[in-house]
């Protein structure tokens, strides 16, 4: 790693981690570490870290802990790029580094029996993150959302550390009830 700040950063995170063995422990003790990695985060994002891509958002690897128990990730959101409805199956922080991001929240009303159909969702509430913000979410039962930026707000830029490789996540279709797992490179979204 090229910036002792994100060093300090990964190597206390994997501490509390290997210390707290809930999700909501690892992302209590770690919510704070990244608010301070936030106003680092000039000592280690390069030009290739702010990169867009005009399809999607861009999604671009910062760090993996070499046994895949931690990865961040920068994300570039151009105005108008969102996420489909998704959750990770981790937990997760993320700090915003610039702009605003908006995170849109589904809410489950079916039990989860692990069928990934007969998936009842409702639209829930808003948060809207501005530079500086740190939030973070747990699995179990997860954390159903679409992030992104609006078209009339200009480009975010955001960190996002979760508790694995984060190579896969689930994604619904609301309307139909289902929910499917996809597979994503690291410079995917
Ligand atoms: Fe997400």
């Amino acid at each position: 790693m090229a910036s002792p700040a994100l060093d300090a950063f990964f190597s206390r995170a994997a501490a509390h981690t290997r210390d707290r063995p809930t999700p909501a422990d690892c992302v209590l003790a770690i919510a704070p570490l990244m608010l301070e990695l936030i106003e680092r985060a000039e000592t280690f994002l390069g030009p290739r870290h702010y990169r867009n891509d005009p399809n999607h958002y861009a999604r671009h690897l910062v760090h993996a802990a070499p046994d895949a128990s931690l990865s961040l990730y920068v994300l570039v959101w151009s105005p108008g790029q969102w996420t489909p409805v998704h959750d990770h199956g981790s937990w997760g922080v993320v700090g915003v580094v610039e702009g605003v991001l908006e995170e849109r929240n589904y809410v489950r009303l079916s039990p989860d029996r692990g069928a990934d159909e007969g998936i009842r969702l409702v639209r829930g509430g808003v948060t809207l993150m501005a530079r500086g913000a740190v939030t973070s979410f747990v699995p179990n039962p997860d954390h159903i959302h679409v992030t992104g930026v609006p078209p009339e707000r200009p480009r975010a830029v955001s960190l996002h550390l979760y508790g694995r490789t984060m190579n896969s996540f689930n994604t619904y279709d609301v309307s139909a009830g289902t929910r499917q797992r996809v597979l994503v490179e690291h410079n995917e979204s």
